[in-house]
């Protein structure tokens, strides 16, 4: 099963990439892709570029990603409530190749922050939207105050958290 492995961030140091990709390590059987989203540089979207230079390659590009793919495990970053603007632009520029922007795909969809609220308003956001966007929502988990509970070395340092992301990974296993 391939599985494509994200977080919805440019950071370069991305917790969320992080987490995404310690998820995705543990669906039995997984090939993880560690997809960097620096990889798609793309102008921010409107009618006007669109109009006057079509949709960006990069766009094109990640939608290959997606289709190439068996399932998605993608974490969000969260800015002010919502998406980060180099994945909202991402996003939206893709919708336009398919407004199905996720083909179908099964998707475990977490989110993370320094904070205790773990993202959790864009997750429900995604939860809310992204099964009308052509995501098979099997499962999420939202990780709070990141750097009290996760460590590179061990993963999830709180039993009862590592219990929640494995139940949510089973969940999307099966
Ligand atoms: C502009 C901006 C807005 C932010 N807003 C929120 C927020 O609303 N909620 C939150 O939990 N963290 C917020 N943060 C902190 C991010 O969660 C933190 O930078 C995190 O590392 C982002 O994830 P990433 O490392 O995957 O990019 C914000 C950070 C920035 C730069």
């Amino acid at each position: 099963m391939k599985i494509l492995a994200f977080g919805g961030s440019t950071s370069s140091t991305s917790i969320n990439r992080q987490l995404a990709n310690y998820a995705a390590a543990k669906i039995p059987g997984a090939e993880v892709t560690d997809l960097d989203l620096r990889q798609f540089e793309l102008p921010i979207y409107s009618s006007d570029e669109e109009e006057s230079n079509g949709i960006p390659a990069a766009a094109h590009a990640f939608k290959e990603m997606i289709e190439s793919h068996d399932g998605i495990v993608l974490s969000l970053a969260e800015h002010n409530g919502s998406y980060s603007a180099a994945f909202k632009n991402l996003y939206d520029w893709t919708s336009r190749i398919d407004v199905k922007v996720w083909s179908g795909k099964p998707m475990l969809l977490l989110a993370t922050s320094p904070g205790g609220r773990g993202g959790a308003t864009v997750l429900e956001a995604g939860k809310a939207t992204f099964p009308r966007m052509g995501a098979d929502l099997k499962a999420s988990f939202s990780l709070p105050s990141f750097y009290d509970h996760f460590s590179s070395e061990e993963g999830i340092t709180d039993r009862e958290l590592a219990a929640s992301l494995q139940g949510a990974v089973d969940a999307f296993s099966e």
